[in-house]
């Protein structure tokens, strides 16, 4: 699928079908997501695999908006990973960001659908996921990606394009 087709026709799938996902596939989103732009392309990322209904019905009771688990065969935790960072701040959760929205793009590009479930700056899920997941102190969960077949039909594309967003050379 065309680059710009896929960023158009993306949206949040929310229902998933009794279906796995194939490991290639997974690898595949993984492959995007690390093709993403990073700060001094310190690449702080790090991805936790979840596919355990029990730690599903977990995340579920701490998050508020995730309730898309219960039909779901996948969660990718995208996390990063401090000590990797080249740049001191917060460009890991930009360089973390990037990497969720190519895994998004790439999902959907590959027949599948997915949603973006936040978990940073929300101090509670951040400690929560960390927990579940067993996660070192130095490394922060930034976004839940849940993932799977689409149940039904996908949503259609939204066209948000605000021409008055736009300003040249100043305000
Ligand atoms: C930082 C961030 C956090 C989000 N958190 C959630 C969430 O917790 N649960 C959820 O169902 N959707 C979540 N979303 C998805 C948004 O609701 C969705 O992207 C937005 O409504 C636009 O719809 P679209 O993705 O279908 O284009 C999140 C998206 C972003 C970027």
């Amino acid at each position: 699928m065309e680059a710009l087709q896929a960023i158009f026709g993306r949206r949040s799938v929310r229902r998933f079908q009794a279906r796995e996902i194939e490991p290639r596939k997974i690898e595949t989103m993984l492959q995007a997501a690390m093709a993403a732009p990073s700060a001094m392309n310190e690449q702080p990322w790090e991805f936790v695999l979840i596919d355990r209904k029990d730690s599903f019905e977990r995340i579920m009771q701490v998050h508020p908006y995730a309730g898309m688990l219960a039909t779901a065969p996948l969660a990718i935790l995208v996390c990063g990973n401090r000590q990797r960072e080249k740049v001191p701040g917060n460009y890991w959760v930009l360089d973390c960001s990037c990497a969720t929205q190519n895994l998004l793009l790439a999902a959907h590009a590959l027949g599948l659908g997915a949603v973006w479930t936040g978990i940073f700056p929300e101090k509670d899920r951040m400690r929560a996921l960390s927990e579940i997941c067993d996660l070192p102190a130095e490394v922060l969960p930034l976004a839940l990606v849940v993932v799977g077949y689409p149940d039904g039909p996908r949503p259609l594309p939204a066209d948000r394009f605000q021409r008055e967003r736009i300003h040249l050379n100043r305000w």
